[in-house]
């Protein structure tokens, strides 16, 4: 992860999720407005945002997924840039936690309720 302090973790935001709506030339796409809103909420400096396409969740999104080294990945859709606040609260959370597992009561209720995918760490042989 370069460009990022050890120990940090990515969001990755697909950028091509359109909501299931259609979109017109010139239209800044859903997944696109949530990367921008996310960009304003001033994220610490070990969480990084990363512009993707397309992380294959296209029905239930928009998508974004939470990664790091040595922790569980997550994939969460349903968001939408209203929901960015949410977002970056729980990616710190998620950077707090050691191994990416924040605990289920303090998840915020959008996250329990989309979570899309989990992930183990690369690390582990769960
Ligand atoms: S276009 Fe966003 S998940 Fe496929």
């Amino acid at each position: 992860m370069s460009g990022a302090p050890e120990g940090a973790v990515e969001i990755l935001v697909c950028v091509k999720c359109r909501q299931g709506q259609p979109v017109g030339d010139g239209d800044v796409l859903p997944g696109a407005r949530l990367h921008d809103a996310l960009a304003d909420q001033n994220l610490p400096a070990d969480i990084r945002l990363t512009p993707v396409e397309c992380l294959s969740n296209c029905t239930a999104g928009c998508t974004v997924a939470l990664r790091g080294p040595g922790r569980w990945t997550y994939v969460y859709g349903n968001l939408d840039a209203g929901l960015a606040p949410v977002l970056a609260e729980g990616a710190v959370k998620y950077r707090d936690a050691p191994d990416g597992l924040v605990p289920w009561r303090t998840r915020a209720e959008h996250f329990r309720k989309n979570c899309i995918a989990r992930i183990p760490p690369l690390e582990s042989s769960e």
